[in-house]
């Protein structure tokens, strides 16, 4: 079995303040804390006279398990107001009003939030809510642009249904949007992978045979967009060419949808023009039908089997020119040594990631992964289960041990 320590989640010991500014949206910002408690942040809680107003402080000091700071005055007596500021590793501020991205824009420190975002040098992320109006008021346009340039990032608001009835943008991000903002500013901020540029395949083709019906196979796309989530956490850009799959897109990954496996190539060669590295986690469809029916096939009376000729498709990665550090997957059931290494000099692979798919957990579709790791160079490490997540920082840790140093 490989040596190795399974990475912990990006926010584990993270210290996060939040803070929290007077608006309706303020009980999603008790989710949030509690989300980011159940990532292993430590996370403390700083909140405007306001937003007390909406929600109680007690609240926040029960999932947080720490100190809630609302009145800067009795903070000061104990140097609070500061130390909060110099602890953070990053801070949130959610939901972000327009009157707090004024506060930020215009350096003010008149409540507990302003004060301890002018205060820290960490990296901070607003997610602002408020009525749409009150958005689109050039001056809030304008203080955001100034937070933006400053180098503070914005995650939302939403467009949506707004506390006052209407539609329109101004709604506070979600919760999994703001946890995925946040791991990829810190990942920016100091993740390995930062400045580079990651090419991620995910997911089935779907080969069609009529307009209604297609050759696919069982493939999820768990595996690729958890490498998404993984590269973007350690600061990558990462392009995701996604095929048909369910799966919500890793917040700041760039994703092309794609549905065959001509259309994946021509993807994949487009992204991996300027590419770090290409991890080819799709099953792209091996096979697809000679000349698929302009209209949906009819049943003629009396027939009993159907024939579709399938011609063999392009193998996508052997056909790549560069992509620099180049991966590959092997899914077996069978032979699994044997297949994978035959597949590394085929496609010209730095090191392929084989599994057996009808090993229980590591199937299509499951949580978790059991992997061994083929290298070019004759090596073999092997692995026990793990969570995709997981095994998605095993291969990123191998591939960073490849690049090439960036210019
Ligand atoms: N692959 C590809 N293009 C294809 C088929 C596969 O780029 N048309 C890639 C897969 O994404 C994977 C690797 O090649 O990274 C191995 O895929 P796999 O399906 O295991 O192997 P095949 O080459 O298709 O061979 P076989 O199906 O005979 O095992």
């Amino acid at each position: 079995m490989a040596d190795f320590t399974p990475r912990d989640h990006p926010l584990q010991d993270r210290h996060i303040v939040l803070g929290v500014t007077g608006s309706i949206s303020c009980y999603k910002a008790a989710d949030l804390a509690s989300k980011l408690r159940q990532a292993g942040a430590a996370v403390e809680v700083v909140m405007t006279p306001a937003a007390a107003r909406f929600i109680a402080p007690l609240t926040f000091k029960s999932l947080t398990g720490r100190d809630v700071v609302v009145d800067m005055f009795e903070a000061a007596e104990t140097e609070a107001h500061v130390e909060v500021a110099r602890r953070a590793d990053a801070m949130v501020i959610a939901p972000a009003t327009a009157d707090c991205l004024a506060s930020l824009a215009h350096g003010l420190a008149g409540d507990m939030v302003a004060l301890t975002a002018l205060a820290t040098a960490a990296p901070i992320l607003v997610a602002p809510a408020m009525d749409s109006q009150m958005w689109e008021h050039p001056a809030t346009q304008e203080n955001v642009a100034t937070l933006r340039d400053r180098g503070v990032e914005v995650v939302g608001p939403m467009i949506g249904r707004l506390a006052s009835g209407r539609s329109g943008p101004g709604r506070l991000a979600e919760v999994p949007e703001i946890l995925g903002a946040l791991c990829q500013l810190l990942g920016q901020r100091t993740g390995d992978l930062r400045g580079r540029h990651i090419v991620v395949s995910a997911g089935p083709t779907y080969e069609p045979i009529d307009p209604v019906r297609f050759v696919g196979n069982r493939s999820t796309g768990k595996m690729g967009f958890a490498i998404a989530e993984a590269a973007r956490d350690r600061g990558a850009f990462v392009t995701l060419v996604a095929g048909p799959v369910a799966l919500e897109t890793p917040w700041g990954v760039h994703r092309v949808d794609v549905q065959t496996v001509a259309e994946m190539l021509v993807a994949l060669e487009q992204a991996t023009a300027d590419a770090d590295a290409v991890i080819m986690s799709a099953a792209p469809a091996d096979f697809r039908p000679v000349s698929p029916a302009d209209h949906k096939i009819k049943k003629a009376p009396g027939q009993e089997t159907l024939a579709i000729e399938l011609t063999q498709n392009p193998d996508i990665i052997a056909s790549l020119p560069g992509g620099g550090v180049r991966v590959g997957f092997a899914a077996e059931t069978r032979n699994l040594a044997d297949y994978a290494r035959q597949k590394l000099p085929a496609k010209r692979l730095h090191f392929i990631v084989a599994n057996d798919v009808s090993a229980p957990g590591s199937g299509f579709g499951t949580e978790t992964n059991e992997v061994v790791i083929f290298h070019d160079d004759g090596r073999v490490e092997e692995f026990p289960l793990l969570s995709k997540y997981a095994v998605a920082h095993l291969i990123l840790d191998r591939v960073l041990e490849r690049l090439q140093p960036s210019a």
